[in-house]
């Protein structure tokens, strides 16, 4: 009987989570579980309109409340220059109203109390008084030249735009649509939607006021860059602020941004001298922190008419809230959104993006996506559908015929990304096998002449992410790289300590395998620290799918700069030349004699006791790794779905995956990063809205209204997976977190599309409920 051996943990060994024995049993330590003594708690008066002036607050009954310590308003605030606070984007942000309210559920004062709910009873009785003024709620109206100016307290802002911003050459761009011959069009929106993490946001502020040492227990996605952000901000030096991210019930974007309350919570301990708890309540997370989305998109393609794409023109309106507040590189307003020529070898592309202030909450977060791809992605895949249904050509084959192909590697687009690799074509054929996609052609053609709808989507994405390269891409000014700090200890096990931090990517598992695939170390001997700025070496953090792209490559490099140390230490050992010596797997041995040989956990102990003269003792490093480029993970993505002509009901009946993110490190833990994000791209696909009403009222402040799918609606997953290295990653693997986020939504799209084009619909604009397609099928005269 074939005895099973043990997983090491090596690079493509799917051992289980590490993290998971505490999260099961949970053990997990959440920013709520965090108690501290004498700790206060904070509630947070939000404002019910959405656009008005405030006349007056009084604050006595809330004072008075039993249990009260303090209210914080803005003019306290402003009393020491925090009443606004910068962001990510360069804007400015309220953190307590003073003049305006400039969207509903905007932070208006704050309640310190000794318990939870008295904090919240208190902040119920501030009263303000307000004048309501007309609310701004989409940006077309933003715009109108006698719309209400949002953002009056900025000087020179005389209208509601933000910014406008151009990527790729136009004027090639028009040449390429004066050669064409068509033009295909398609107007569409990406509607606004919210990350909805499990965990929502929350901070512990510790301030001791004897030392002036500031321990933020935050839920932070990015803590390093936070506590600059926090020294800039509050003027606290930055060695004695401390920010601690424990463990955190998913990201997804929404704790990348700084947040008023995290603002006030640390002021009031400060001023307080005790700690201060706050984290918000699941309404208060939907309707005032970090939405996604709300773009509005116009492309236009230039074809030849056997299918070949010539030219990309996009316009993009971008409702941005009432602050801009989007985290992303500060030399691309609109993100990476240019990435929008997508899998396509199209000569010629032009972008120009415009934002808007509308009284919302500020939006812009890239809700598991890479600084606006999946807006990216979403528009041309739902370009090319639409290509294909105009011209009567398959779905498949016009993408087939427009792809870059595999020797076009590395590959420059015309915005100006150099793609690093990929093989498009077989990603694409593995899928339409693995489907059955002529025979489903076949079927469906039976159905439509019955009447039935029944349809097959495609789409082919590529992704950017890993940013990096530090010269191109900053947060605030922060460029943007990621370190890793190895230290073995005499008995072999070591401890690895990171500048990313996971939100339950499983980070301690496949950082701790890339240091086993290097210096051979098993996983289980690995401590993999990270999220506490006193203990981990400064990173940017972990959004945009980065982690594996730049703090994966520094855990490889500074894996292999320890491993020079250790053939130096084992050629002493074994009294050969280093010259001599080979590595393989844990092991290091003289070149021809394989008997005579170290382990790693011979030399880590020799690092301690028995060195080479002249050596400086220890096996320890660290490493900040600026990437060369980003990484550009792909995939091809097919849905097929059934649609009742009765109701509008879509049935997903099938859907393959097919995904391709380089080396995987993990291929477990690739696959449920994947299925949690094809089950977000479904929702985001048929269920999630959050919308306003002409007051600016917000309408998905709850998991009611806001759905959410489930186990019961999410359709079962086929996985496929192609490998195709990163030429410049130290091991060849891309990030793959946000993949499927970025690419389903199209492919579920358009599978409603390829049912019910033929009858005249072109759009059904997201999220396709039953209503909106039933209505479609009315219009076009095919409803029952
Ligand atoms: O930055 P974030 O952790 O959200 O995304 P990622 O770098 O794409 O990684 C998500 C998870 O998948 C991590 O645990 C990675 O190490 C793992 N992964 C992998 O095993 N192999 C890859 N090629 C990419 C990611």
């Amino acid at each position: 009987m074939a005895v099973e051996t043990p997983l090491k943990g090596n690079i493509g060994d799917s051992i289980k989570r590490k993290e998971d024995d505490r999260f099961i049993r949970g053990r997990g330590n959440y920013l709520d579980d965090i108690v501290l003594p004498g700790m206060l708690y904070m509630a947070i008066h939000r404002s019910p309109f959405a656009h008005a002036r405030i006349k007056s607050i009084n604050t006595d009954a809330a004072q008075a409340v039993p249990g009260v310590v303090a209210v914080v308003t803005g003019a306290l605030l402003a009393q020491h220059k925090l009443a606004w606070m910068p962001t990510l984007s360069g804007d400015t942000q309220a953190v307590l109203a003073t003049d305006k309210v400039r969207f509903q559920g905007q932070e208006v004062a704050c309640v310190i109390a000794t318990d939870p709910y008295v904090a919240r009873d208190a902040a119920m009785l501030v009263e303000v008084d307000y004048d309501v003024l007309p609310a701004v709620v989409t940006p077309q109206q933003a715009l109108q030249p006698d719309a209400p100016l949002i953002r009056d307290e900025k000087e020179g802002q005389t209208s509601n735009h933000i910014y406008h911003w151009e990527a790729g050459d136009k004027a090639k761009t028009d040449e390429a649509f004066a050669k064409a011959d068509r033009v295909v069009k398609l107007d569409t929106f990406y509607p606004r939607c919210h990350p909805s993490p499990l965990e929502t946001c929350g901070i512990v502020a510790d301030v001791n006021s004897a030392t002036g040492h500031a321990t933020l227990y935050m839920t932070s996605q990015a803590p390093h860059a936070h506590r600059t952000l926090f020294a800039i901000v509050a003027g606290l030096p930055e060695q004695n602020i401390r920010i601690i991210s424990p463990d955190i019930g998913g990201g997804f974007g929404n704790k990348v941004p700084i947040y008023p309350g995290y603002v006030v919570a640390t002021a009031a301990s400060l001023l307080i001298g005790k700690p201060v708890k706050w984290v918000e309540d699941r309404s208060e997370n939907l309707i005032s922190t970090g939405f996604a989305r709300d773009f509005h998109m116009s492309g236009e393609m230039a074809l030849r008419n056997d299918g070949r794409m010539l030219g990309l023109r996009v316009k993009l309106l971008s409702d941005n809230g009432a602050f801009y507040a989007d985290a992303q590189p500060t030399k691309f307003k609109a993100g990476l959104f240019h990435i929008v020529t997508g899998s396509y070898d199209v000569a010629a592309a032009h972008v120009e993006a415009d934002g808007a202030y509308t009284n919302k909450a500020p939006g812009g977060v890239a809700y598991r996506c890479s600084f606006r791809v999946t807006e990216a992605s979403y528009l041309i895949e739902r370009l090319v559908e639409s290509a294909a249904l105009e011209m009567n050509l398959d779905p498949a084959d016009i993408r087939l015929k427009n792809f870059i192909q595999p020797e076009q590697f590395p590959y420059m687009s015309a915005t100006g990304f150099e793609y690093d690799s990929g093989n498009y074509p077989k990603a694409m054929q593995l899928a339409l096998d693995k489907l059955g996609y002529k025979e489903l052609r076949k079927e469906q053609a039976e159905k439509r002449k019955k009447g039935e709808l029944m349809g097959i989507g495609v789409a082919s994405f590529t992704e950017v992410v890993g940013a990096g390269p530090g010269k191109h891409y900053d947060i605030a000014g922060l460029r943007m790289f990621d370190s890793a700090e190895l230290r073995v200890h005499p008995t072999g096990k070591a401890i690895l300590k990171l500048g990313v931090k996971s939100q339950g990517q499983g980070h301690e598992t496949t950082f701790a395998q890339i240091v086993t695939e290097e210096l051979g170390i098993p996983a289980a001997d690995i401590e993999v620290q990270e999220g506490d700025t006193d203990n981990t070496p400064y990173g940017l953090g972990t959004y945009a799918s980065r982690s594996t792209p730049v703090g994966g490559a520094a855990t490889a490099m500074v894996s292999r700069k320890l491993r020079d140390k250790a053939k130096k230490i084992a050629a002493h050992l074994l009294e050969a030349s280093e010259a001599d010596i080979e590595f393989d797997h844990g092991k290091f041995f003289v070149r021809g004699s394989p008997s005579k040989s170290k382990t790693i956990q011979d030399v880590a102990f020799a690092a301690y006791t028995n060195l080479p003269d002249g050596m400086e003792a220890g096996l320890e490093g660290v490493t900040y790794y600026d990437p060369p480029n980003m990484t550009f993970p792909f995939g091809t993505y097919l849905v097929v779905v059934d649609i009742d002509r009765g109701t509008g009901q879509v049935k997903v009946r099938r859907m393959v995956a097919v995904d391709d993110c380089g080396v995987r490190i993990n291929p477990m833990i690739v696959e449920g990063q994947l299925h949690g994000g094809l089950t977000e791209g479904f929702g985001i696909a048929f269920m999630q809205l959050i919308t306003f009403d002409e007051e600016g009222n917000c309408l998905g402040s709850n998991f009611t209204d806001y759905l959410l799918p489930t186990a019961w609606e999410t359709p079962k997953f086929e996985m496929g997976e192609t490998v195709t290295p990163s030429p410049h990653h130290p091991i060849g693997a891309k990030g793959v977190g946000e993949s499927a986020t970025v690419g389903s939504p199209a492919a579920f799209v358009n599978a409603v599309i390829d049912a019910v084009g033929h009858l005249g619909i072109k759009n059904i604009d997201m999220p396709v409920t039953s209503d909106k397609v039933w209505t479609a099928l009315k219009e076009a005269g095919g409803a029952e």
